[in-house]
């Protein structure tokens, strides 16, 4: 079934999912999934079911997508929305509740997020509603379970989960307070009746769908997103799509690390990050033993999710002899969303230590979140120098890539991710 372009042709017009975005090899394995679930099954037969059976069609959508997503993350945003929720709410003298979208849901993490976020800033429960939505059926369900493992607990500052979850055997069971303020359904982003008949949203996040559409797909979708959010409302989207809403017209509202746009195009740059990086130390070698495998796919080295016992916020500026303290740390930093001590940290970690590229990699998805495209391709550029096969720094110069318009360097990006073995073994890591 090597590169059967009419599976390509299929998932792109139901789900708008770019074959160079992501790659044929994630693709084709999905097929093969399906096809093999029937033993003996050809790829004819199956190309057959698939368009008879909308239940065989849900499931090669499900066996596809990326539902990876966690609870905060980017914080930054979630604490920009509840500033603006409440200056929002007077801007409108509390005359109706505020309307927030949350496409794609996943499996509710971010949907949730958003109402502790507006409780805790105390926005009142009959002051607002989340719609939360998503393509794939399975997923919604999840959220709908609304009970947790601890992949979905990755940031920095826990403290949300005392306040509103209840320990239910290994995981987490989230209160009714919350989930009360949540309506989920299961919803396509390229569906034309999307939400036909719902008013405007006061604020929409779409974080991490963007990046697998093609272009004229992406402009398709930014029109939906317009249609969507309200003329003074503000859009969220995903730390490797600012460029994208930037080229389609969009501004940044201005707030760093927050990746919020809005509607009404105010001509604000996003700023850069406060702390400008010092040159990179010269000695770059290659490494003497591969790093351990790691989760995949975006942002998941960055969380401190594999090592509980690191205590978050306590960076030692003064011992960086422990490499690997240093490393937690920087991991915990850049995932609380503190990008400018992250920074600061990795340029500790190069100055006293071997180059690494893990370290590189973050320095790449810090100045990727900051805008600043051309240095973060230098930096992805550095890691992949030190670790050939480092997935996540494929597959974010591969996304840059590709928002840049060049395909064919991403797809060499992506053939090499995916003959790592790591990208795809670990595509679904629920
Ligand atoms: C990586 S998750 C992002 C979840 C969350 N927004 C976040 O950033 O953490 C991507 C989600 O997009 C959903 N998705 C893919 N294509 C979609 C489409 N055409 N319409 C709606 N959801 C879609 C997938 O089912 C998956 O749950």
């Amino acid at each position: 079934m090597n590169n059967d372009q009419r599976f390509f042709v299929f998932l792109k017009e139901r789900i708008g999912l770019d074959v160079t975005s992501v790659g044929v090899a994630i693709i084709e394995r999905a097929v093969r999934q399906r096809i093999t679930a029937v033993p003996g099954r050809t790829v004819e037969e199956y190309w057959h079911c698939l368009l008879q059976s909308t239940q065989e069609q849900q499931a090669l959508i499900e066996a596809v997508i990326v539902p990876e997503t966690w609870f905060f993350r980017y914080p930054e945003s979630f604490a920009t929305l509840a500033r603006l929720a409440v200056q929002r709410l007077t801007a409108i003298r509390h005359l109706r509740a505020l309307r927030i979208l949350s496409l794609p849901c996943s499996t509710g993490e971010e949907p949730y997020s958003i109402a502790m976020a507006l409780l805790d800033a105390g926005v009142q429960p009959h002051q607002f509603k989340v719609d939360g939505l998503d393509v794939s059926p399975l997923s919604v369900e999840r959220a709908r379970e609304a009970r947790y493992g601890r992949n979905s607990f990755r940031g920095a500052d826990l403290a949300f989960r005392e306040r509103y979850f209840t320990a239910d055997g290994d995981g987490y069971r989230l209160g009714e307070r919350v989930r009360e303020q949540v309506r989920l359904q299961v919803g396509n982003l390229l569906d034309p009746a999307l939400l036909a008949n719902e008013a405007p949203y006061d604020f929409v996040f779409c974080r991490n769908l963007l990046i697998y559409f093609d272009q004229p797909t992406q402009r398709l979708v930014f029109e939906v997103l317009k249609r969507l959010t309200h003329q003074d409302g503000v859009l969220f989207i995903g730390p490797a799509e600012g460029s994208l809403l930037g080229r389609l017209g969009l501004r940044s509202i201005g707030v760093p690390q927050s990746f919020a746009f809005s509607r009404q195009g105010v001509a604000e740059p996003q700023p850069l990050p406060t702390l400008v990086p010092a040159p990179l130390p010269p000695r770059v070698v290659p490494p003497v033993a591969p790093a351990p495998a790691r989760p995949w796919p975006f942002m998941a080295s960055v969380t401190p999710m594999a090592s509980p016992q690191v205590a978050p916020t306590k960076v030692a500026p003064a011992k960086d002899s422990d490499a690997a303290t240093l490393l937690a740390d920087i991991a915990t930093l850049a995932n609380a969303g503190k990008s400018a001590e992250a920074r600061a940290a990795c340029e500790r970690y190069l100055s006293n230590h071997p180059p690494k590229a893990q370290v590189f990699y973050w320095l790449g998805l810090l100045s990727d979140m900051a805008g600043n495209a051309l240095q973060a391709q230098g930096f992805y550029r550095k890691a992949l120098y030190l670790e050939p096969q480092h997935a996540e720094a494929l597959v974010h110069l591969a996304a840059l890539l590709a928002s840049q318009g060049d395909a064919a360097g991403a797809r060499r990006l992506q053939e090499r991710a995916a003959r790592s073995g790591r990208a795809a073994d670990s595509e679904h890591p629920r």
